[in-house]
């Protein structure tokens, strides 16, 4: 029987903490895989005293058995790739497992430019990363854009049409294999794979608060399409949660705080993006969007995050409810003029909880906010994280 992959995918705006989960998860896979986004995402890990934020490569890089792939449904800037692969190099890690799936397509110069004129142009601008990405899918669904592939099958002729120098080809050549074959083989081979999600699931073009979104399917059901694979092939959905919630950029935010609990929030939590380092807008963690990324992901459990970042508020807010016109609303309204949001207060906890290892040694307050965020999500929850550090995660 081939064996099933499990999926890791953010259940909010992005920057939930998936790479640092993803990085925790990959110490029992043989397959990490990368299937959407490009180097939009920034993913953070951090074991002892060293520290990667990566962009492209998958986030189970800091395990030397594991196989990273770079699947079929992401958009790649070589320059950012290259640059990744030097880094990792550098600082001892062997690059040479670090494959790239054929299908990916290819993020040039003119797609950052274009990418920074739609924004300038735009009368709301969405805030993108700068990063070419939505340009990128843009050329990809219209079929003008360029594959890996075409540049496994470039002559010197062509390097011309590919608006690439010659040495960015070379370097790359190596990582770039049959992306179909790629992952197929190594299901039927039994071996352990997991997916890692990049952006959030409310920021997927179909589903997420468009147009205040990415440009690229980011859940779980993007993982089939981005690496070629059937939803039977597919085992657990994992989501990952901050225990409150960010966005970066503009759109919709219904529990978004304005005043010096949210200012505390991005202070505490170090929000700041990891691409671009702007502020993050910060605010509760929200049940109704959080229960709509359940249901869209088909999500089989969850993982809390930044538990410790709430460690002093008096008083956590949850936003349980949408009500609009007098009426409960659906996280579909998210962006209507008037939406009002229902608060439910619970108490907090004064004590640093960053040394915990077990849920059960949580503070009463804190466990007891755990099991209310289960409670709304529905479904269990795996561990809890209440530290930047690999080790800091209560079971
Ligand atoms: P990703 O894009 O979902 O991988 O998340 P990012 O890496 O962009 O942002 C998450 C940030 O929170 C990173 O700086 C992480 O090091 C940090 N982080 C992750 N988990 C925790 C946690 O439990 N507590 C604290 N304080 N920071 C965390
Ligand atoms: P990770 O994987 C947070 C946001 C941008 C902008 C919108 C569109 O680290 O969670 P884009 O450049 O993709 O066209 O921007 O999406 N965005 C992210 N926000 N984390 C990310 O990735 C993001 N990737 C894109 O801020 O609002
Ligand atoms: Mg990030």
């Amino acid at each position: 029987m081939p064996s099933k992959a499990n999926i890791i995918v953010g259940l909010q705006w992005g920057d939930e903490g998936k790479g640092r989960i993803v990085d925790l998860y990959a110490a029992d896979y043989d397959v990490v895989a990368r299937f959407a986004g490009g180097d939009n995402a920034g993913h953070s890990i951090v074991v002892g005293d060293r520290e990667l934020a990566l962009r492209i490569v998958p986030s189970g890089v800091m395990h030397p058995h594991v196989e990273l792939f770079v699947g079929g449904g992401t958009v790649v800037n070589l320059e950012t790739l290259i640059g990744e692969l030097n880094a990792l190099a550098e600082i001892g890690i062997d690059t040479s497992r670090v494959k790239i799936s054929d299908r990916a397509h290819i993020v040039f110069p003119h797609h950052v430019e274009r990418d920074k004129a739609g924004e300038a142009a735009r009368a709301s601008a969405i805030g993108t990363t700068g990063r070419g990405i939505g340009p990128a899918y843009v050329d990809r669904v219209a079929r003008t854009g360029v594959r890996f592939a075409d540049l496994m099958h470039a002559d010197e002729s062509s390097f011309d049409t590919l608006r690439m120098t010659r040495d960015y080809a070379e370097r790359v050549r190596p990582h770039i294999v049959d992306g179909f074959e790629y992952i197929h083989e190594r299901l039927a081979q039994n071996k352990r794979v997991l997916l890692e999600g990049a952006q959030g699931t409310l920021l997927d073009v179909g589903y997420g608060t468009y147009p205040y979104v990415t440009s690229s399917h980011t859940i779980a059901g993007g993982a089939c399409t981005g690496l070629g694979i059937g939803p039977g092939a597919i085992g657990r959905v994992i989501g990952v949660l901050k225990a409150y919630c960010t966005r970066v950029g503009g759109g919709p935010f219904p529990s978004e705080l304005h005043d010096e609990r949210g200012e505390r929030l991005r202070r505490q939590g170090g929000e700041f993006g990891t691409v671009t380092g702007r502020p993050r807008r910060c605010g509760w963690l929200d049940a109704v969007a959080a229960s709509y990324a359940v249901k869209l992901n088909g999500l089989t459990s969850a993982v809390i995050t930044k538990l410790d970042v709430l460690s002093g508020l008096e008083r956590i807010g949850i936003v349980t409810g949408y009500r609009l016109g007098g009426r409960a609303a659906h996280f579909g309204d998210a962006g209507a003029p008037g939406l009002e949001v229902e608060i439910e207060e619970l108490p907090g906890w004064d004590e640093p909880i960053d040394a915990c290892r077990r849920i059960a040694d949580l503070p009463g307050a804190a466990r007891n906010y755990v099991d209310r965020v289960r409670e709304l999500l529905g479904v269990p929850i795996e561990l809890v994280s209440v530290g930047r550090e690999r080790s800091q995660m209560a079971h």
